[in-house]
């Protein structure tokens, strides 16, 4: 753990945000691997204003806490937010936001975000994390689709949020 010029430990404190409309075992790769980079994840559950999420902002909060659970030992805390993802990170007293990448597209929409981001609170940074290979093709929008149209997405999600969408959808 570093330490501060008075010589006391400082926290590291990470801020991981996203949509998780729903959770994915995307998600799960990067905030397991980020947990070995700062002494304290917190996963915003956030409000990106061009999309139309299929759950509420109160759902994906309980979604990412049963996902995180086991994992947690005290170093994760799961939290909705409102508003810019910096004045978030900002009021957690994180420095750096994390962020997974899969593929070039992602990298453009990103490297713009972090730009930006940047810019608003030059104290913050973005830190990317490469997806693992076997999370590469997925996202909400293919688990969704997947999902209404009555297929399996036990390999993309946790059993809890496969559950959670064939509720949602009434194919339970
Ligand atoms: N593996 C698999 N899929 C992943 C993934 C991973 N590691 N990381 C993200 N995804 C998918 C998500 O499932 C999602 O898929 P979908 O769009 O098909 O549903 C997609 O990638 C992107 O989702 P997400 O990571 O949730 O980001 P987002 O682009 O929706 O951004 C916020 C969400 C909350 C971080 C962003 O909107 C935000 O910061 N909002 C606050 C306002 C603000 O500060 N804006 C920025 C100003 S510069």
């Amino acid at each position: 753990m570093p330490a501060t010029a008075r010589g006391e430990a400082m926290t590291r404190i990470g801020v991981y945000p996203g949509t998780f409309d729903p959770p994915t075992k995307g998600h799960r790769d990067i905030i397991e691997r980020a947990l070995s980079l700062v002494d304290r994840l917190v996963i915003g559950v956030g409000v990106n204003t061009s999309k139309a999420p299929l759950f509420t902002l109160d759902e994906r909060v309980a979604m990412v806490q049963a996902d995180v659970a086991a994992l947690s030992g005290g170093k994760i805390a799961v939290k909705p937010f409102k508003g810019l993802v910096v004045r978030f990170a900002e009021e957690e007293g994180a420095r750096v936001i994390v962020r997974g990448l899969r593929s070039v597209t992602d990298f453009d929409y990103e490297a713009q975000m972090a730009a930006a981001n940047g810019r608003m609170s030059p104290g913050i940074e973005t830190v990317f994390l490469f997806a693992d290979p076997s999370t590469l093709a997925i996202s909400g929008t293919l688990v969704r689709e997947i999902a209404r149209l009555g297929g399996d997405v036990s390999p993309f999600v946790s059993p809890a949020v496969a559950a959670k969408l064939a509720q949602k959808l009434g194919k339970a």
